[in-house]
Parts: C-alpha cells; sequence; structure tokens
C-alpha cells in the first residue's frame, strides 16, 4: 500500500530531508585523502543528533552505522571503517538518512576524493544525470516505470549498466515503503504515483557489467568485475505538477 502524505506529515518529511542534505554537504566538505571513513560516519551521527534527529540507518534491520560509505567499486551499504583510509583518486558513494519526529529522509552522492580520472569523473555525471532523466516529466498520475525506464535507457545510452539486485523505495515514517522503484523497467508499468506520496529514487550505476556480490559482512555490496560504481539518490515529493526534490 502506498501512503499519501498528509499536509502535516508533509512539514516533518521535508525537516528530515534538509537535515539530511545538510549531513551530505557537510561530510563532502570533509573528505579528502587520509580521512576515514569511520571519521565520516562520527561526523554525520554527531551533526544528526545535533539537530534533534536520529541517523535513519543506524541499527535498521541490523546496519551498524549511520551512513553507507562505499569505494570505488563498493555501489552501495559500505561499512564506515577506521581502516578504510581515503587516498586521491578514489571515489566514495555516502548514503545517510536523518529521521525528524518519526519520518525518514535519504540521500546518496558520490564525491571524489581529489583529484580524480576523466572516467570516473564521467561515471559520477552519468549517474546523477541519470536521476535527472527520471524526473523529467514526473508528476502524480504517472507510473513507477516511467522513471524506470528514462532512468536506465539514459544510463545504458551512455555505456553503463544499471545495478538491479537494489532498487528505489516509498519513504516515510519508515525508510523502506511501498513502491518499490527500480532503475530499470517499462513506462506506463507498474504502481501509480499519487499526489502527495514521497519516494527516494537511487540509480546505482555501474561502469562495466552490472552484476554484483555480496561481501561476507552481508551488506555490501561490490561490482563482480572489480569496477567502479556510482549512486545519486534523492528522496523526491510527486506533486499535482511535478516533483518538488526534498535533500536538494
Ligand atoms: N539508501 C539506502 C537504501 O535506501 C540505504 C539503506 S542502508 C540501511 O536502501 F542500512 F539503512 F539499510
Ligand atoms: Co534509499
Amino acid at each position: 500500500m502506498i501512503k499519501v502524505k498528509s499536509e502535516e506529515e508533509l512539514v516533518l518529511m521535508r525537516k528530515a530531508c534538509e537535515i539530511t542534505r545538510d549531513t551530505l554537504n557537510l561530510i563532502k566538505q570533509n573528505i579528502k585523502p587520509n580521512v576515514t571513513t569511520k571519521e565520516l560516519d562520527k561526523i554525520a551521527y554527531d551533526f544528526i543528533i545535533s539537530k534533534g534527529a536520529k541517523p535513519s540507518f543506524l541499527h535498521y534491520e541490523g546496519y551498524p552505522y549511520s551512513i553507507c560509505a562505499s569505494v570505488n567499486e563498493e555501489i552501495v551499504h559500505g561499512f564506515p571503517s577506521q581502516n578504510k583510509v581515503l587516498k586521491e583518486g578514489d571515489i566514495i558513494s555516502i548514503d545517510v538518512g536523518a529521521c525528524y519526529k518519526g519520518y525518514n529522509g535519504d540521500a546518496a552522492r558520490t564525491f571524489p576524493v581529489g583529484k580524480i580520472s576523466a572516467k570516473n569523473k564521467r561515471l559520477i555525471k552519468i549517474t546523477e544525470e541519470s536521476f535527472f532523466e527520471g524526473i523529467k516529466g514526473l508528476k502524480a498520475g504517472a507510473f513507477v516505470g516511467d522513471i524506470s525506464h528514462k532512468i536506465q535507457t539514459y544510463v545504458e545510452k551512455n555505456g553503463y549498466s544499471i545495478v538491479r539486485e537494489l532498487v528505489g523505495h516509498g519513504v516515510g515514517k519508515n525508510l523502506h515503503e511501498d513502491p518499490m522503484v527500480p532503475n530499470y523497467g517499462k513506462s506506463g508499468y507498474g504502481a501509480k504515483l499519487n499526489k502527495n506520496t514521497t519516494i527516494a529514487i537511487e540509480p546505482m550505476v555501474n561502469m562495466g557489467e552490472r552484476y554484483v556480490e555480496f561481501m561476507p559482512n552481508g551488506w555490501t555490496c561490490v561490482t563482480r568485475d572489480g569496477l567502479p560504481a556510482a549512486h545519486y539518490e534523492n528522496t523526491v515529493l510527486i506533486t499535482e505538477d511535478g516533483v518538488e526534490i526534498l535533500t536538494l
């Protein structure tokens, strides 16, 4: 069942999403060579708590950290670690959520560490652009498949592949709600999106093949071919005549 949010709920959603966005911006400022991903996790935790919110991911289905920090061939759900030291040329995907008065924001970005290769730059750019392709023309009455199809088409046209094992989702009181929002599919198919529904749209894009593997920790998803991947996610509100990107 897809929940429609009341105006009162949307006030809290907007606030949760602002905190989520501000956390990403703060982490961005702290990304540089020699920083550990554990330090970034602490920065996020402290900031979210200081805003009167809670990290949405911490203890979610047993997830042990406040952020996901996925470096290079790690696609999503990378565990922050004091042994993971960022180095010049890495790319790092940061995924974070803040829960404010019971409502969740969810967003992700892939950031460069220092100077990165032109290939990695392009991967990050196309991934980000695929999100904006996905929301083109999106408004109440659209189908989830409309988003999926636009993202897939744009990514594949640019020579990259879409991860299929993980998908976007509704978001609100729960971090993951109906509907699922795959980054691949057919226009006109899937759930219909009504006014005042909130969804997280999150393309995960591999530079090489689409295939993935999961690490022994049961969470971290990596590319099978070892090539890098990027992630871009925003929480989006569907309105009568368009969308409001709540985490931008
Ligand atoms: N944005 C990711 C997702 O929607 C982050 C979830 S990490 C988890 O699936 F730990 F909270 F599951
Ligand atoms: Co998400």
